[in-house]
């Protein structure tokens, strides 16, 4: 994937004291594969755990250790290294290098190094969860992010220690994308921008339900991409198993009638809704009590009643945001999504073709955008690509709107 916004970046990594050194290996790859120049530094417990030799092989450059290293200074003083960099990423960053760069401390070369830079500093923790719950430490990252320094992550899940939970470090190409978005131009600042996504359940009764096969990854992409172009993103989930994107609101819901809830109780402030979602049109009459026996004549039959339109009332809506819908169909893409973006009277809509490994439940995805004006194919990217792609096309057709409507107006 090219990632432009790192091509030729000068990029200084710093390696701090942690088991999770050891991905920080792949990242200077991933940076590299970006297009970014890498020069590497590391503390001097981070070389307990991963040899300056390997991230020497990997960047192609000697890696900077200690402040009192004649030779090294010699070479590339650390001054001069400070103003090499564009932007200084710590990853991971332990608990305690976090406490020593929150209090301005220069008592190792990493320290001196962010002290001594005018460039971005960006943080990735990794670190045991109790530390990273820890007071001390939240207090500590509270006042780097007061200062503008930016913090990626950490992930939950199984840590190297055997606990479960917050202070994963994230993974090498989230890291190099976060790292990209911050160099992508903020198109959606000031916005807000409302996402549903994933599936919906309808209860039949108290263990079964209909449900469909939707991940909700192309809508997480969605609100993850908006939020990195500055918008304030309200995210309608049904039951997904996806981690919320950094700096977005997210809302928990179930059935389709919970998500028409909580969507119409956000629409009326939105400048833009994006319905990932995949709705279950229909959700059974009733819900029974307990759960249905097996019956002798080996039939069963479930009445089922229609689920609101969550699009098509958010369209009637007096002000209405810019609408995106989704389409997803298993024959005669442009012809079902263009009727269904009359029948729905949408801005935008996205047609992926779904079925025989396509579109649900896989990582890459084509999409084909219909508007009354045009269409334009996206091809196959991983969803997180095109998902930045459409905010482009979504912050490019706001804009568009806004000035036509100023010309009516006026
Ligand atoms: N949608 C919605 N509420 C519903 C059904 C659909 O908001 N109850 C939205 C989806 O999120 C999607 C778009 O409408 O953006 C199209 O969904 P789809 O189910 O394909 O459309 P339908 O109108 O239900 O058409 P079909 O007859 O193909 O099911």
């Amino acid at each position: 994937m090219a990632l432009t916004e790192l091509a030729g970046r000068r990029v200084l990594l710093g390696v701090t004291g942690g088991i999770a050194a050891y991905k920080a290996a792949e990242l200077v790859r991933r940076l590299a594969e970006a297009g970014a120049q890498v020069r590497v530094a590391m503390t001097e417990n981070a070389a307990r755990f991963v040899t300056p030799l390997t991230f020497q092989a990997l960047s192609g450059h000697p890696v900077r250790l200690s402040l009192w290293d004649e030779s090294a200074e010699a070479a590339m003083g650390h001054i001069e290294l400070a103003r090499w960099a564009e932007d200084i990423l710590i990853a991971p960053a332990s608990a305690d290098f976090l406490a020593r760069l929150a209090h301005g401390l220069a008592d190792d070369l990493l320290t001196t190094l962010c002290l001594a830079s005018a460039a971005p500093v960006y943080v990735a923790p990794a670190m045991n969860q109790q530390m990273w719950a820890n007071a001390a430490t939240q207090a500590n990252l509270a006042l780097l992010r007061s200062r503008g320094i930016g913090v990626f992550g950490p992930a939950a899940g199984s840590q190297a220690c055997g606990e479960v939970g917050a202070g994963r470090l994230l993974e090498a190409d989230e890291l190099v994308q976060a790292l990209a978005s911050t160099r992508r131009p903020r198109s959606l600042s000031g916005r807000q921008v409302l996402v549903s996504a994933g599936p919906t359940y309808e209860d039949i009764d108290p263990v079964r339900f209909l449900g469909n096969r939707s991940s909700g990854r192309m809508g997480f992409a969605i609100a993850a991409a908006a939020a990195e172009a500055g918008a304030a993103v309200t995210l309608v989930a049904g039951p997904v198993h996806l981690a919320t994107p950094a700096g977005v609101h997210r809302i928990d819901v179930r059935s389709a009638r919970q998500m028409h809830a909580a969507v119409m109780a956000a629409a009326a402030v939105a400048d833009v809704f994006v319905a990932a979602a995949a709705v279950g049109d229909f959700r059974p009459q009733e819900v029974a009590r307990h759960k249905i026996k097996k019956r002798d004549d080996g039939g069963m039959t479930l009445e089922l009643t229609q689920n609101p339109d969550i699009l098509a009332e958010v369209a009637a809506l007096p002000r209405r945001p810019l609408l995106v819908g989704f389409a997803a169909e298993t024959e005669h893409l442009e012809t079902h999504a263009r009727a269904k973006l009359e029948r729905k009277r949408l801005d935008l809509i996205a047609a992926n073709l779904v079925g025989g490994g396509l579109g649900f439940e896989v990582d890459d995805n084509s999409l084909t955008l219909i508007a009354a004006d045009g269409t334009i194919h996206l091809p196959t990217a991983p969803k997180r690509e095109l998902a930045h792609q459409l905010v482009d096309i979504i912050a490019q057709r706001l804009e568009r709107r806004e000035a036509t409507a100023g010309v009516a107006s006026a």
